[in-house]
């Protein structure tokens, strides 16, 4: 697998999953638009470690009102093309039903459906129309083993999840002939910020029971799979999802 001369836009790159893929595609030597919400600091120690060299930072809120607009603008103003968008950036919030009051649970639906499911609908929009005019291209959108299996603490990051799956199998079809590959990556547990900082040690030690792996997912593993549906040769795979979760949910 080689990306030489490939442009590769990441959203929510400059931590976890994001920052693994950044630095997959990096060292198969693509071009990397690290994009990130609010942590500068972050985003730029990614940017230093990542291999090789023209790789740029896009500091923009993806769940603004035009935000995946602008992004894509501007990374086409930069890098001139777009050949691959992968639209990883997503949020997770606590709201179980018997816990929460009416507001805190209407906020969250909100909240979390506009960055993990409107501002994705939207990036494949504008992301899809530039690879239109350039001859194709590929989207990966990263999901979770929560889209399947229910999240009863966060119900409407599960539904977020399920709906991009949707979303982008919709979208394989619609785009195909057009030369635009789509894939989904869902991820289960995996050892980030995300995973670290909205778990107890209780749920936490759970979780890790549920895979035979007894272990969670490595960012780079879940990379792995993204960098893959991305690749060349993979185009008779749009559409489909791939599961990284060590067997702890196994969809029949
Ligand atoms: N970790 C897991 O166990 C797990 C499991 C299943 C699926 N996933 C999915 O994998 C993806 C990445 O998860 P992660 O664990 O790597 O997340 P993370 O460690 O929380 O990092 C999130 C990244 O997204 C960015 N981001 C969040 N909201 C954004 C917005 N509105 N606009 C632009 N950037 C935004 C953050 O930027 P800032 O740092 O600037 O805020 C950060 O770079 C998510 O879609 C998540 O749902 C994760």
């Amino acid at each position: 697998m080689d990306f030489n001369n490939k442009n590769v836009l990441i959203t929510g790159a400059s931590r976890g999953i994001g920052k693994a893929t950044a630095i997959a595609f990096a060292e198969k030597g693509a071009k990397i638009g690290i994009n990130y919400r609010t942590n500068t600091e972050n985003a730029k120690r990614t940017l230093e470690e990542l291999p090789g060299k023209d790789h740029t930072l896009f500091q923009q809120d993806i769940s603004e009102d035009g935000g995946p607009e602008k992004l894509v603008n501007d990374f086409i103003s930069h890098y001139g093309k777009l050949d691959v968008l992968v639209n990883n950036a997503g949020i997770s919030i606590f709201h179980k039903i018997d816990e929460v009051d009416f507001e805190h649970w209407t906020s969250a639906w909100e909240n979390t459906f506009k960055t993990n499911l409107f501002a994705v609908s939207n990036l494949c929009y504008w992301g899809a129309m530039a690879m239109v005019k350039t001859g194709g291209g590929r989207i990966v959108n990263v999901s979770s083993r929560g889209a399947f299996r229910g999240e009863p603490t966060k119900p409407a990051y599960g539904a977020s999840k399920a709906a991009l799956n949707s979303m982008s199998q919709s979208l394989a079809k619609a785009l195909a002939p057009h030369k635009i590959y789509i894939g989904v990556v869902a991820p289960g547990f995996t050892e980030t910020e995300m995973a670290v900082v909205t778990l107890t040690p209780a749920e936490r030690e759970n979780l890790l029971r549920e895979s035979p792996f007894q272990r969670m997912a490595q960012p780079k593993e879940v990379a792995h799979a993204i960098v893959f549906l991305a690749s060349e040769g993979a185009e008779y795979a749009s559409g489909t999802i791939i599961d990284v979760n060590g067997a702890s949910y196994l969809r029949s």
